[in-house]
């Protein structure tokens, strides 16, 4: 798993994902409302990009990215800024280097489906946060977006390809609730059809526009207080 995202940030594929997933992201990170001196974890921080957006939110808020790749978390601490309350440690989602009940949030954009051990990864994410405290986690791959599927066999790694049902259950198998979903769409729209161009993932226009109106996945999962 460290292999094949290493050789992502390599290839500059982080900042081709800042970029894709920035708007839904926004839309996200606004309804947080978060608060002076939360303290947040970032999952599969990338090159940190929403970790220092969570950062920017309120005064001395502290944010943690992590992330399994030792080249992302070199490229997100090239980029970070000192004045923020971020920073970046190389980490697994099934073992988390932090004491229980740390955080207040938990964020994770487009990762969490990566995860090796499902059940053990949100069990950890329900350890670390205090009670009351909220993950926030956005997929863009599962079910009932069906132009995805092809991303279980492109990228070359085990992934999760669930339904929106499924992952509520997930989170609540591991004592979330309440666990909410909701379709966050990115506001730029598709694009246009003369400047698409086709990839393994997305192989033509038409599946674009599918994947971009199914939109992201948004669980909203509350451990209880
Ligand atoms: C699709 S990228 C998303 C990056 C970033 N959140 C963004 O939106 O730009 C998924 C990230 O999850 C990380 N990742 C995958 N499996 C992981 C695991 N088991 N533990 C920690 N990080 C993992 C990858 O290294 C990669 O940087």
């Amino acid at each position: 798993m460290a292999r094949t995202f290493d050789q992502w940030a390599e290839a500059g594929r982080a900042e081709a994902m800042e970029d894709g997933h920035r708007d839904v992201v926004y839309q996200v990170v606004e309804k947080m409302d978060i608060g002076p001196g939360e303290r947040i974890l970032d999952l599969g921080c990338g090159n940190g990009w929403a970790t220092r957006l969570l950062a920017r939110q309120a005064p001395d808020v502290e944010v943690v990215g992590i992330d399994i790749s030792p080249r992302m978390i070199a490229r997100a601490r090239a980029r970070h800024d000192p004045r923020l309350g971020a920073r970046y440690e190389v980490a697994a989602f099934e073992s988390l280097p932090f004491p229980d009940e740390y955080f207040h949030r938990v964020f994770s954009m487009e990762s969490i489906y990566y995860a090796v051990d499902l059940e053990r990864a949100l069990g950890e994410i329900h350890r670390v946060l205090v009670p009351g405290g909220v993950a926030e986690v956005i997929i863009d791959f599962y079910l009932e977006s069906p132009g995805t599927e092809v991303w279980g066999e492109v990228v070359g790694v085990p992934m999760h390809y669930l339904s929106e049902a499924e992952w509520r259950r997930a989170f609540e198998a591991v004592g979330f609730h309440p666990v909410t979903t909701r379709r966050i769409v990115d506001r730029r729209g598709p694009g246009d059809p003369a400047s698409f161009t086709p990839t393994p993932w997305c192989p033509d226009w038409e599946t674009w526009v599918s994947i971009h109106q199914c939109g992201s996945l948004w669980i909203h999962a509350v451990k209880p207080a």
